[in-house]
């Protein structure tokens, strides 16, 4: 062999070297016992005596340029491992899911849809005459200062005057009657975003409400506590009562607040201490937890709707999601806000 082909050959090894993807196994593929080194470097016998001293530098510079380069690779690439460990525990992909708002909104339309009810949903930016007039609020009624109502800068229609954010879910009640050409037996569940000029620990300006409507020959209030005893002991656990007391509402005569027996201290107001003392349940106060209106439905309702309140009753509640939900047991939040604050710490907690 030549110097010229020795050339040759080192300057193909280095170009071989450049186009190397992987660092690791290069120290020995060049530089290993049988690497291409030692290869090479055993020709430096067919070499003339005259070249070989020349022949021996080259071969020296070589690998000190093999050495430097592995060097740098090896350090600026992490090792690729060569196999793969199928037993190891892999990377657990991120998993989102629905908002706990969603996730009530979906249990509460289960529990009703199980006794028959039908889930609809209603506009949310409606006509004054849905969510007040038609309801037994006639214009500049001071019932209508309950609702701290949102009015939208937009053209009055003659008959329905004035478009407001709905300020509860009960504008579904007449529309309802009307989707269903006034044609009894109708069970509604109308679940949707209500809104109300508020802001604190416990509202928020946009929340959501749920609607139940059931109107039929010979609806009676003992339907409305039996539905309620129902929606207690699916949505809060078995055990859990329900309570009506006397209130005032336009659109319903009888009007009633229902409240629901608190679960931290099973509707007593009391609970045992470690020591055996007795203290006030600091959940609930007095055993119970208020959750929303109800009653029978007005027959200047059922008329608004076209239905004759001589033939036809009809029973009615409206409640909040997000207060009906914080009040299920093991919940503890303390400002509604927090939920609809976006806050993935929080939020991955249900
Ligand atoms: N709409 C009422 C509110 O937002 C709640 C309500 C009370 C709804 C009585 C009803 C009902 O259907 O019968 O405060």
């Amino acid at each position: 062999m030549t110097i010229a082909e020795l050339k040759q050959q080192i300057k193909l090894l280095k170009t071989q070297l450049a186009s190397e993807t992987i660092s690791s196994g290069l120290r020995s593929k060049y530089l290993g016992k049988k690497g291409h080194f030692n290869q090479i470097a055993q020709v430096l016998t067919q070499i003339d005596p005259t070249e070989r001293k020349q022949a021996g530098i080259l071969l020296n510079q070589f690998k000190t340029f093999l050495e430097n380069h592995i060097a740098n690779q090896e350090t600026s690439q992490p090792e690729a491992a060569d196999w793969i460990d199928l037993t190891a525990p892999g990377i657990k992909p991120h998993v989102g899911h629905l908002h706990p708002i969603s996730q009530a909104m979906d249990e509460i339309t289960r529990i009703f849809e199980r006794i028959g009810f039908t889930r609809v949903r209603y506009p949310e930016v409606d006509w004054d005459w849905y969510v007040f007039e038609s309801l037994n609020m006639p214009k500049n009624h001071p019932a209508r200062d309950e609702w701290e109502t949102f009015f939208i800068d937009a053209p009055e229609d003659q008959e329905k005057g004035k478009m407001v954010l709905t300020t509860h879910t009960s504008n579904g009640q007449v529309r309802e009657m009307e989707r269903l050409d006034s044609q009894p037996p109708i069970r509604m569940i109308n679940i949707a975003r209500c809104y109300r000029r508020q802001q604190d620990a416990t509202h928020t300006q946009m929340f959501h409400q749920f609607e139940g409507l059931v109107i039929d020959k010979g609806i009676s209030l003992q339907h409305l506590k039996g539905t309620l005893d129902y929606f207690a002991q699916e949505f809060y656990g078995p055990g859990t009562k329900s309570r009506i007391r006397p209130f005032h509402f336009q659109f319903t005569e009888p009007s009633l607040e229902v409240d629901f027996s608190c679960h931290i201290c099973g509707g007593t107001g009391q609970v045992v201490t470690e020591d055996g003392t007795k203290q006030k349940c600091k959940f609930c106060k007095s055993g119970w937890h208020e959750v929303g209106g109800a009653g029978m439905v007005h027959p200047n309702v059922l008329k608004a709707g076209g239905i004759d309140p001589e033939k036809y009753t009809g029973f009615a509640f409206g409640w909040g999601v997000e207060r009906t939900y914080t009040l299920k047991e093991g919940m503890n939040i303390d400002d509604i806000r927090l939920i609809y604050s976006g806050d993935l710490r929080f939020l991955e907690q249900f």
